[in-house]
């Protein structure tokens, strides 16, 4: 099937966080068109929705539990898409896996320990460590004017102090949307095998990966890196699922996985979202699904080269980072010459548009704007005609 990606669906009144929390997020401006948080403005494959229907036609919504073949299935997407043997058995499902992330880090580190993040960084990962009472450990990424890159030098010596026990890594990187090649995630393994320094991986993103680059699991690299990596996967961002709340926890070390079993007893992660579990299963089951992830991939990589296209002919100040993942991409603003608030100020109140702001992802952020491009293309042109405007009356 073909899916029409450019048709505009109005989101107003659906409760959508996006479009209706505007006025709790932006309240200088609840009516600025929302270019932010991490879900698209696309209908999710029809299998999927098939699915929910019909799990919704039973009128009972009890507890529910995810089925044994939602495992065997992630174990074959794993397979298939990133060329890891995941026993099915090693699978956990969570609401999420930014609860799930927090309970990683109550699970693996005592309170007072430190873990490692990379900032700029998807910012519930400083929030998780700061919430469970342990120590924000920041292995600053490095801009070398056009892509970012792991401070290795640092990295060790931070893996290197007992005290840090885990690092989180997000990959695909969020916002700066790098993909890490072999030779990468090998430096980073080694790192840690090295140093006994847990791998938490976040490849929430994965599945969104532009024809140039190849992604590759960590724990795929070897059965010895797999033994340190706890790896949270989920069909949200591949399919639009993410107010069904399911994700994957993936976990070959047994001694790790029981921890954080624990964890999630103590927590309550276990019970399922049972519109999520019905999701989940069409998601990796339809080869649909899959079609649409293929088309997707090619609808997005197109919104990137108007963008791209279009800020180099009308605003060539503002500089859109080539991306190698997902539709969040990262835009450099700094030569502006705005401070942040400014900055801020410029987007949301002159131009009218909702991004997240750059200094909210941590490091270096600050000077760039993270934009959403999971818009029909007419959505991503009318606000990047709204950014022209201000940014002509402005005179940059
Ligand atoms: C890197 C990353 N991890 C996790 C999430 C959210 O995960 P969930 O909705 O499953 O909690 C996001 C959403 O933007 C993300 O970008």
């Amino acid at each position: 099937m073909n899916y029409n990606f450019d048709e505009v669906i109005d989101r107003n009144g659906t409760l959508s966080y996006k479009w209706d929390a505007r006025d709790i997020n932006f309240p200088e401006n609840p009516n600025a068109l929302p270019f932010w948080i991490a879900d698209m403005d696309f209908p999710c494959p029809e299998p999927i929705v098939r699915a929910v229907q019909k799990r919704a036609a039973h009128p009972i919504y009890g507890y529910s539990k995810v089925s044994d073949d939602a495992r065997a299935l992630i174990a074959a997407w794993e397979k298939k898409r990133n060329g890891w043997d995941v026993d099915p058995g090693w699978v956990d499902f969570t609401n999420g896996v930014v609860p799930a992330l927090s309970a990683m880090v109550a699970a693996f580190t005592e309170p007072g320990d430190g873990v490692i993040i990379q900032s700029p960084v998807y910012y519930p990962f400083r929030e998780s460590v700061e919430n469970n009472g342990r120590t924000v450990v920041n292995n600053k990424l490095l801009f070398d004017g056009e892509k970012w890159n792991i401070n290795f030098e640092e990295l060790e010596e931070l893996a290197e102090k007992p005290e840090n026990k885990l690092l989180i890594l997000c990959h695909p990187l969020n916002p700066v949307s790098r993909v890490l090649s072999v030779e990468e995630l090998q430096k980073i393994a080694d790192i840690c095998l090295k140093n006994h320094v847990i791998l938490a991986v976040d490849e929430i993103h994965s599945d969104l990966i532009f024809r140039h680059c190849r992604f590759y699991s960590m724990a795929a690299l070897s059965r010895e890196v797999e033994q340190i990596c706890v790896v949270a996967t989920a069909p949200s961002k591949t399919f639009n699922i993410a107010g069904l709340q399911m994700s994957a926890i993936i976990i070959a070390n047994e001694e790790l996985r029981k921890k954080f079993q624990k964890e999630m007893e103590k927590r309550v992660l276990y019970i399922a979202n049972l519109f999520g579990a019905a999701a989940f299963e069409a998601a990796y089951a339809d080869p649909e699904c899959e079609e649409y992830l293929e088309q997707l991939i090619d609808y997005l990589w197109e919104n990137y080269l108007f963008l791209d296209a279009y800020l180099k002919e009308n605003m060539p100040k503002i500089k859109c980072q080539k991306p190698d993942a997902t539709y969040l991409l990262w835009l450099d603003c700094r030569e502006l010459g705005l401070g942040n608030e400014e900055l801020q100020k410029f987007c949301l109140e002159e131009a009218g548009i909702a991004f997240d702001v750059g200094e909210w992802f941590g490091g270096d952020g600050a000077g760039f704007m993270r934009i959403n491009i999971g818009c029909p293309r007419s959505i991503l042109k009318q606000g990047l005609e709204l950014l022209k405007a201000a940014y002509d009356r402005r005179n940059f």
